[in-house]
């Protein structure tokens, strides 16, 4: 067993990064090699002692900007042979590489985190207190081996990273969001919120934004549907992307938003920054948290309110979730036409009585109808989406909003996803598609109008093996 894995306390090698000082590791069984816990104990309290005699000689140089990386890294390492030539424990060349390799990224990267950020397969990181990390990878959860030395390990690497974008988390504000510089989303609480010490989560971004295609290619839609909603975007259709927590809503917004042709104005307004826009017009918005003493909040509201005085030709807002539902219905139905946006949902009907309420919550004292009415008019497709039980995300219903019957909004399905297809046996891999219903949606005429091209063929209907029709 390597110096890496004695010192995170892993017991199997595969979750580690490889290191060529390891070459032999494989050849000794564990109980060839009696590997007595004291060793790996002292392991990990000299790189603990190290750490600390690290950031208290650097101290504020570690978080200064005007640093270069290539500098501080230089430092970091000066210092660490310093610190090391004082230790009495006798080490290896190898051994000593490697423990300046961790100690490096304790301090400059994020610990025992850096292999899993620099792994493009893994999707998700989640650090349940110090012992317990998991990763998402295909859709998939796995534990993996890699722990932290202690709670206070864990703890400085979620500061390292709030103090990277200037925020902080003390028992006073015991969770946070942030951001990795590589746009990678994070989540820290520490306790006593948490009972089991201190939680992160981060949603890894990856290299390449998804395409049409790429959605196609891993079943989340067809050609077909992708098609169509390239015509209703372009045709300025206002779409709401509904689903559950990581169903794939803002993956899947991000797909249609850069279906907006590259001649508008596109102003976006997210929570954190998620977005990425391949036109050249775009001016980007993101939510302002309140700061320490609970003012200065910037709601997603006010700045979908802002938006409408920057001359926008389309607004993007990452999620609606309360008041700004109102404000963007509005601007929906007086000309800012061609929106997009997503809402938490279970079903496209879930997410109409969703906007209902997030209505009321704007405190504005309108009559249920007189809210139907508007979200009627003003929304016309409904894309919703879920997370399957292979992990896989798919399209499961691209409805259209045709009007009101009475006090009831008609929504009909353009799309379908076959349910009753099932799942494979072996593999566990959900083997349905989204399959057209036969109807053509009443929007077709307008963007023929347009001269926005639709083709017949994309609603030719297909055999459902069970309607799954909610
Ligand atoms: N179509 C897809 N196929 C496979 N993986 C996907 C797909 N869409 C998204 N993912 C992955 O699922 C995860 C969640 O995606 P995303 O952030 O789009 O979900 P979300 O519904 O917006 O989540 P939240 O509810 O947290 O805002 C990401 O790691 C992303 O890479
Ligand atoms: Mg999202």
């Amino acid at each position: 067993m390597g110096l890496y894995e004695r010192l995170s306390g892993a017991s199997a090698p595969a979750a580690t990064p490889p290191s060529e000082a390891d070459g032999g590791e494989a050849a000794p069984a564990p109980s060839a090699a009696p590997e007595p816990d004291a060793m790996a104990e002292r392991l990990a309290q000299l790189r603990r002692r190290t750490h600390q005699a690290l950031v208290r000689a650097l101290g504020p140089r570690l978080y200064d900007t005007s640093t270069s990386q290539a500098q501080l890294e230089q430092a970091v390492r000066d210092k660490l042979t310093e610190v090391l030539a004082g230790e009495s424990m006798p080490m290896s060349a190898a051994d000593r590489a490697q423990l300046t390799a961790a100690i490096v990224d304790d301090i400059l990267g994020y610990g025992p985190l850096e292999p899993l950020l620099d792994d493009e397969s893994v999707t998700e990181v989640m650090c349940n207190g110090h012992r317990q990390v998991y990763i998402e990878r295909s859709g998939r959860l796995e534990l993996t081996d890699i722990t932290f030395l202690d709670e206070g390990h864990l703890r400085r690497v979620i500061e390292k990273i709030v103090g990277e974008v200037g925020r902080r988390i003390d028992e006073a504000q015991p969770y946070v969001d942030a951001r990795l510089p590589d746009g990678s989303r994070v989540n820290a609480v520490i306790p006593p919120v948490t009972i089991d010490g201190p939680t992160l989560t981060i949603r890894k971004f990856s290299a390449e934004a998804f395409t049409g295609a790429d959605l196609v290619s891993y079943g989340t839609w067809t050609n077909a549907a992708s098609e169509f909603l390239a015509a209703a975007v372009q045709g300025r259709t206002n779409i709401l992307v509904s689903g559950g927590t990581g169903a794939g809503k803002t993956t899947t917004l991000n797909v249609l938003s850069n279906f907006i042709p590259t001649t508008e104005r596109i102003v976006t307004i997210e929570d954190a920054a998620e977005l990425r826009l391949g036109q050249p017009h775009v001016v980007r918005m993101e939510y302002r948290p309140p700061n320490i003493e609970g003012r200065g909040e910037i709601a997603i509201r006010d700045l979908v309110r802002n938006a409408l005085r920057m001359r926008p030709d389309r607004i993007v807002v990452g999620e609606v979730r309360g008041g700004e539902a109102l404000d963007m219905l509005q601007a929906m139905n007086t000309g800012h036409d061609g929106s997009i946006s997503t809402v938490h949902a279970n079903s496209p009907r879930d997410a109409i009585a969703r906007l209902e309420t997030m209505v009321l919550m704007a405190g504005v004292d309108l009559p249920v109808r007189a809210i139907r009415e508007q979200i009627a008019a003003g929304i016309q497709f409904i894309v919703h989406q879920s997370r399957m039980k292979d992990g896989s995300r798919r399209i499961t219903h691209v409805t259209e909003v045709t009007g009101m019957e009475g006090d009831t909004i008609m929504l009909q399905d353009i799309f379908l996803y076959d349910e009753g297809m099932g799942f494979d046996p072996e593999s566990g891999r959900a083997l349905g598609h989204l399959k057209a219903t036969g109807i053509r949606p009443t929007i077709t005429d307008h963007l023929g109008d347009q001269g926005i091209g639709v083709d017949v063929s994309w609603f030719q209907p297909e055999d459902f093996a069970r309607r799954g029709r909610r």
